[in-house]
């Protein structure tokens, strides 16, 4: 594979870590989505040579690999940028599932596991479950049991009293009130919000809740501190399918001038913005006459005559970064994604162009991933 979403960060987070038997790396997903994160977690850990095997289950929102060396999970998330796994939202190297947890002492085996796997002390710790509705009604346990555990790990000297971005976070992953996979992850490279899934509150304003696939890949893909210089006011931005307004929305909230390109008929409030230029044209013909800043698109097509289109701006230099939806078939998913992006890398390369592509499945994606782009010429 090609670019950025080939395995090329590598990781050392030694952090005082004396490591045992973290063979498991679990990885959370989209439920749904377990087979496309299973074929691209062993191709990628493959490539980076780990070996191991896959677990999964339907619909469960978790995978996890087995990997034959004992301390394999870790050695894997060294060698891998959690930012290169597409379906991934979080993970942790776990030692084996913990099982049949006494109701009465849940803390007893956590405590043993700890001692029996050599598992570091932590500077954080995070109670979660799989992003299914039945994992979901363990909140109230997980409430209920984050402090009795966070003070009993504290007075062992497992915990920091403080979190620590330095030493590993713990991941507590309840299958059921019984069972736990317990983990540990580097936070440089994991995603920092529990679950790997960014809430976000729907703005009353914005036309479509499309809005928020928009936001959550601003916060992903553009660290915080370079909003204000990548997401300027002034910019100009093409919106590529942009009906009835929710991605431009974001544009417009973020004062910037934007052309929504889409036959369909644009909200009212927001052409009362005065920021917004409406082309009822077909996206896949439409020029901007000048290099833009942004150009987004949400487009429902297929993933191969989508990234024909966005490859045909980045190769063409038509805007300087672009954050675009890829649309998923029913199968095949991670193949599907893989041909997208060596597409759009390979029309870029034939115009001396590098394109730097990050692609995830965000929280707020459905049938789809988010793929961010940027081009620098080669010479
Ligand atoms: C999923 S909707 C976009 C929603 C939008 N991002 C929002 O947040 O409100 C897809 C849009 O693409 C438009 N579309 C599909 N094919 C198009 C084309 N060839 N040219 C322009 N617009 C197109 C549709 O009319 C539709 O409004």
């Amino acid at each position: 594979m090609q670019g950025a979403h080939r395995i090329t960060a590598v990781f050392d987070s030694e952090l005082c870590e004396a490591a045992m038997s973290r063979n498991h790396l679990l990885l959370y997903c989209r439920p749904g989505f377990e087979s496309d994160m299973a074929g691209e977690i062993q191709d990628k850990a493959a490539e980076a040579g780990v070996y191991g095997y896959v677990k999964t289950k339907a619909n469960s929102g978790y995978v996890v690999y087995i990997t034959q060396e004992d301390d394999g999970a870790r050695q894997l998330m060294n060698r891998l940028s959690f930012d290169n796994l597409i379906f991934a939202r979080q993970w942790c190297a776990a030692v084996p599932l913990i099982n049949d947890l006494p109701q009465g002492d849940r803390i007893g085996p956590i405590l043993e596991a700890f001692a029996e796997h050599d598992l570091p002390r932590c500077g954080d710790l995070i109670l979660e479950t799989a992003d299914t509705n039945e994992a979901k009604e363990l909140s109230g346990f997980c409430k209920k049991f984050i402090n009795p555990l966070r003070q009993t790990l504290r007075k062992k000297g497992l915990l920091t009293d403080k979190p620590n971005a330095k030493i590993p976070r713990l991941h507590c992953f309840f299958l059921d009130s019984s069972n736990v996979y317990i983990g540990t992850t580097d936070t440089r490279n994991s995603s920092p919000w529990p679950g790997g899934i960014l809430r976000l509150k729907f703005p009353k304003t914005a036309p479509s809740r499309s809005t928020l696939k928009l936001e959550e890949a601003f916060h992903y893909f553009v660290p915080a501190d370079e909003w204000d210089e990548r997401l300027a006011p002034g910019m100009k931005a093409v919106d590529l399918g942009a009906a009835p307004g929710g991605w431009t929305w974001q544009l417009v909230n973020r004062s910037m001038m934007v052309t929504a390109v889409d036959n369909g008929p644009m909200n009212k409030d927001l052409m009362e913005s005065g920021q917004v230029t409406h082309r009822t044209e077909d996206a896949f013909t439409f020029k901007p006459e000048k290099r833009v800043d942004w150009m987004v698109c949400d487009i429902v097509d297929k993933p191969a005559r989508s990234a024909e289109l966005m490859g045909r701006w980045l190769a063409h230099r038509w805007c300087r970064e672009a954050i675009f939806n890829l649309k998923l078939p029913m199968k095949q998913r991670w193949m599907a994604v893989q041909e997208a992006l060596e597409k759009i890398e390979e029309m870029c390369l034939e115009r001396d162009l590098k394109v730097t592509l990050k692609c995830k499945q965000l929280f707020h994606d459905r049938e789809e991933v988010t793929v961010h782009a940027i081009g620098e010429r080669i010479r």
